[in-house]
């Protein structure tokens, strides 16, 4: 029986949560979780990512399943702790962006995103905290954004979505901190994934200017502390938003 971690990542077969997963397979080249990650279209790059990762000593699991269904998230959790024998860290990174100034907007644009990036961590949330409740251990991080704590003009869906997800991050820790389960939330700026690549080199050179480190973020960035949050050296904290952003927001 293997002594791994059992993670799940939302969102995984690409951008973030594809480091994420690499990540949580080895930290440091230490082996650290067997990995069941969730994606909704892109079976090609799942395939891709579980080819790399897999190794004699990790299981890997590539699931396709809509996060923002109540029932496929249900069944996914049970299937993955059916073939991985149980669940200790949940990442909640799906997500999706529709921008249009509200004037534009559509009551679908505003739907879809609220659905695929908030009722999506309610989903895998409640679904997993039976299992962490039972064995007394859970660690929870959730992909928030910067555009959460400030706001966007053409962003007010996605903003909502992510303040939600802080929201429902700081009651989670509250709620659970008496059962070793910690809850987190991690607030990335720009960091370069296919969601941010629909900006002109001339949009990023100006962001990169606004942005103190001087770069846009890269996804092993948020990547590094997701790990964090969930390996011993953070057994005493939960309830934070940690924001990943070359000091853009500080
Ligand atoms: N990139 C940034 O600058 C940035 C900044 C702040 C926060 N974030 C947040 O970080 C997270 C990851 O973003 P990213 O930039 O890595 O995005 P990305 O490159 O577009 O990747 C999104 C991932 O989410 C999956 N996904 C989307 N809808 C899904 C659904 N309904 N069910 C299951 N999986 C779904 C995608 O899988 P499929 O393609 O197969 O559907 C893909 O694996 C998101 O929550 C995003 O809001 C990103």
């Amino acid at each position: 029986m293997s002594t791994n971690k059992k993670a799940i990542v939302t969102g995984g077969s690409r951008g973030i949560g594809r480091a994420i997963v690499k990540e949580l397979v080895s930290r440091s080249g230490v082996l650290f979780s067997d990995v069941a990650f969730i994606y909704n279209r892109s079976d090609e790059s799942a395939e891709e990512l579980k080819r790399e990762v897999q190794s004699p000593q990790t299981k890997i699991l590539s699931i396709k399943s809509d996060a923002a269904s109540f029932e496929q998230a249900e069944s996914t959790v049970n299937k993955v702790v059916e073939e991985l024998g149980g669940v200790d860290i949940l990442i909640n990174n799906a997500g999706i962006t529709r921008d249009n100034l509200l004037l534009r907007m559509t009551e679908k644009d505003f739907d879809d995103v609220i659905n695929t990036n908030l009722k999506s961590v309610f989903n895998y949330t409640k679904a997993v905290i039976k299992h962490m409740i039972k064995q007394r251990y859970g660690r929870i991080v959730n992909i928030t954004s910067v555009v959460g704590l400030i706001g966007n003009p053409g962003q007010s869906n996605y903003a909502a979505s992510k303040a939600g997800v802080i929201g429902f991050t700081k009651s989670m820790a509250r709620e659970l901190a008496s059962r070793n389960i910690t809850v987190n939330a991690v607030a990335p700026g720009y960091i370069e994934t296919d969601m941010t690549n629909k900006l002109s080199d001339d949009q990023k050179k100006k962001l990169a200017e606004m942005i103190p480190l001087g770069r846009l973020g890269k996804p092993e960035d948020v990547a590094k502390v997701v790990g964090f949050l969930c390996s011993p050296e953070a057994d005493y904290i939960t309830g934070q938003v940690i924001a990943i952003d070359g000091g853009m927001t500080m």
